[in-house]
């Protein structure tokens, strides 16, 4: 596991966003797997402006989001279709048929994960996996306990994952209580994977993923059965580790 320790939130973006962009000017195409949660807000803007500044393209990259709440149509504000469209896709060259998220208002859930899977691997798999991480140490929505087999799925959000994202909603009630998420198999089959820690909340679940043992209790800590995973942490969050 490479790490790499920067400053703030400013420092994260530039450092993320620059393996991206490092990624993708050594290739012709490349499908991107793609995260949402407070800490990529930055690396997108920042892609952006690279974007404007002539420096990427996306017009040859397909991107496939991690998760998806169950429930939420792609135009209500705290659905991740939305997040990823008005923070980043509207933004981007990317043509509208090249981006995929799970459907999180299909109506035969369970076949729409299969659908998603197919789909991913149908494309050529994921070169470069973008993920956040929660407090609780979960990657995507894969919660502590899920199976380190498992694909795309349904989950039900754990209490404290609801509590951390109502943030983002009006009320604790609003938030959905199942998802959509790629597994964690899924997840560990990307060539290369590109985590971002930020913030002290977050040194408890770093501390497992550098330092603890690898269990099925802390998602993130499949990460180190992986080749190739780059970790750009931010000084409070390393410090609280
Ligand atoms: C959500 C997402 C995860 C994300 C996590 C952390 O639950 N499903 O993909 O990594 O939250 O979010 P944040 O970056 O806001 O701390």
């Amino acid at each position: 596991m490479d790490i790499k320790i920067v400053n703030g939130k400013d420092g994260l973006a530039k450092e993320a966003a620059n393996y991206i962009v490092e990624h993708l000017k050594k290739r012709d195409a490349s499908v991107l797997g793609l995260a949402t949660g407070s800490t990529p807000v930055g690396t997108y803007k920042e892609l952006i402006a690279m974007h404007k500044e002539g420096k990427v393209s996306f017009a040859n990259v397909h991107t496939f989001n991690l998760d998806e709440y169950v429930g939420l149509k792609n135009t209500d504000t705290n659905s991740y279709h939305y997040y990823m469209k008005e923070l980043f896709f509207s933004h981007i060259d990317v043509p509208e048929d090249q981006f995929h998220l799970p459907k999180g208002t299909a109506e035969d859930i369970e076949a729409e994960c299969h659908t998603y899977e197919k789909l991913i691997r149908q494309t050529g798999g994921i070169d470069l996996q973008l993920l956040g991480i929660g407090t609780n140490g979960h990657i995507g929505f894969n919660e502590p306990g899920t199976s380190f087999q498992s694909r795309t799925h349904v989950v039900t959000l754990d209490e404290s994952t609801r509590e951390a994202n109502a943030r983002f909603f009006d009320a604790i009630e609003d938030v959905p209580t199942h998802a959509i998420t790629m597994g964690i198999e899924s997840i560990l089959e990307a060539k290369d994977i590109l985590l971002l820690v930020a913030g002290k909340e977050k040194g408890e679940a770093l501390s497992e993923l550098l330092y603890g043992d690898v269990r099925e209790d802390i998602p993130a800590t499949a990460l180190r059965k992986h080749p190739s995973v780059t970790v750009i942490v931010d000084t409070e969050a390393y410090q609280a580790a």
